[in-house]
């Protein structure tokens, strides 16, 4: 496949360099449980990058780019991942975002751990078990981190793949706003891409910023494969439909290059911003741009024994946001009652926007079932998210298994909604 920016490329033993991205990585077999060992060093540094449009930016990078290399592993691997801090006066963690990890291992300054000073270093250690697109990002004082580079790609390749992967190329492009700057793969002018007539190209799209982006694909029909790194089940094809991409959100595309033309990908909010692929001619703009809904797309999987609906424990949760003020239940941050459950409860959470923008809301350490979305209850495939795009006036339920012990963050991935105030934890009593 078409790697941008891959920091893994290490199949044998021992260890290897890439000079483009200064990134090291090895891969050794742990001698206990055999899970091959995945390692990789990270330096978080204040830097200038000179962008593909001329320009240069300030920018706080990981192995001096924005975004850090895409660390890509498989399935199953013992990720081990060395962040060190050169010169970031605040400090600086890493949470691995929509990645089940211990909880001890999530990267929360101040709750998981102690933030990285300058000089220090801190390992991460966990077991990537299940596949998808996933990024990785600071979360000390991540509102303003985040917004000067601290984040990059991360990618759990299957074991096995339900898509014709044999045929496929795969690419993950990470949108970034970078002192406003709109980045994808941290260029300036988008990407494009080789590719013939009749190649399956995946497409992992991650939004790193802060404002919903919205998709349009041109040129050729296209299915969404997987939301937050979970595959869908037998979704169809779709045309002219766009897909918004909340903050922090991925969505996996997956689409097969026609015969003469291209296919392009454009975003709404920077339109210069495109990805392109393959040859021919610039493909016709696809008619009617109705939004893409997840409620009746692809089909139920069979014996689901998520199926039957069990509940434990509730919770109801009101984002909304006036000039000054981010809250939850009328609350901020540290008046906001935590969501207090057990180990092995099942947990319905009530989910509305009251507006004040798009709440992109976010679990940690979790992935949730999507129940239902304004009192319809989804009847097509299975969607699994970390993080639920909510617009204004809508109210979603979403579902999960209380199985992952710790103290966790939830808030809106809008980070600045979430510095001022839409931030709540999840504890386990
Ligand atoms: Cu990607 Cu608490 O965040
Ligand atoms: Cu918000």
């Amino acid at each position: 496949g078409q790697h941008q920016h891959t920091a893994n490329a290490v199949s044998s033993e021992g260890s290897h360099d890439h000079p483009n991205d200064g990134v090291s990585c090895e891969k050794i077999v742990d001698k206990e449980t055999s899970a091959p060992i995945r390692k990789f060093e990270l330096t978080a540094a204040r830097t200038t990058v000179k962008l593909d449009n001329g320009k240069t930016v300030e920018a706080w990078t990981f192995n001096d780019m924005s975004p850090g290399p895409e660390l890509r592993v498989q399935q199953g691997d013992r990720v081990v991942v060395t962040l060190h801090n050169k010169d970031i006066a605040e400090g600086v963690t890493i949470h691995w975002h929509g990645v089940k990890v211990p909880c001890s291992q999530d990267g929360i300054a101040g709750v998981t751990q102690e933030s990285i000073m300058p000089g220090n270093q801190f390992t991460y250690t966990f077991t990537a078990s299940e596949p998808g697109t996933y990024w990785y990002h600071s979360h000390q004082m991540s509102s303003i981190q985040v917004q000067k580079g601290l984040l990059g790609s991360f990618i759990v390749e299957p074991r096995t793949s339900s898509i014709p992967l044999s045929t496929a190329t795969e690419i993950s492009a990470i949108f970034q706003q970078l002192n406003s700057a709109m980045l994808l793969n941290g260029s300036a002018s988008g990407l494009n891409l080789a590719g013939k007539a009749g190649d399956y190209e995946r497409l992992r799209l991650i939004n790193a910023g802060n404002d919903t982006i919205n998709i349009s694909v041109d040129g050729a029909p296209f299915q969404v494969i997987a939301m937050d790194g979970h595959d869908l089940h037998e979704t169809g094809k779709l045309d002219g439909v766009t897909i918004p991409i909340g903050a922090g959100q991925r969505y996996d595309l997956l689409v097969q290059l026609p015969e003469h033309n291209k296919v392009v990908i454009r975003n709404d909010l920077d339109k210069s911003l495109s990805i392109t692929f393959g040859s021919g001619t610039d493909p016709e703009p696809s008619g009617g741009r109705e939004m893409f809904s997840f409620v009746n797309y692809g089909s139920p999987l069979p014996n689901d024994p998520l199926n039957k609906l069990t509940v434990d424990k509730q919770f109801e949760l009101r984002l909304g946001r006036s000039l000054f003020v981010s809250s939850i239940n009328n609350h901020s941050f540290h008046e906001i009652p935590p969501m207090n459950v057990k180990e092995g409860d099942r947990v319905l959470i009530t989910i509305t926007n009251e507006g004040g923008g798009d709440h992109p809301f976010h679990i940690h350490g979790h992935t949730f079932r999507v129940w239902s979305k304004n009192g319809v209850l989804l009847k097509g495939s299975p969607v699994y998210l970390d993080t639920l795009l909510t617009k204004k006036g809508e109210t979603y339920e979403v579902y999960l298994v209380a199985d992952n012990p710790g103290l966790w963050m939830a808030h809106c991935h809008n980070l600045q909604h979430a510095s001022m105030g839409m931030s709540m934890m999840l504890n386990y009593e």
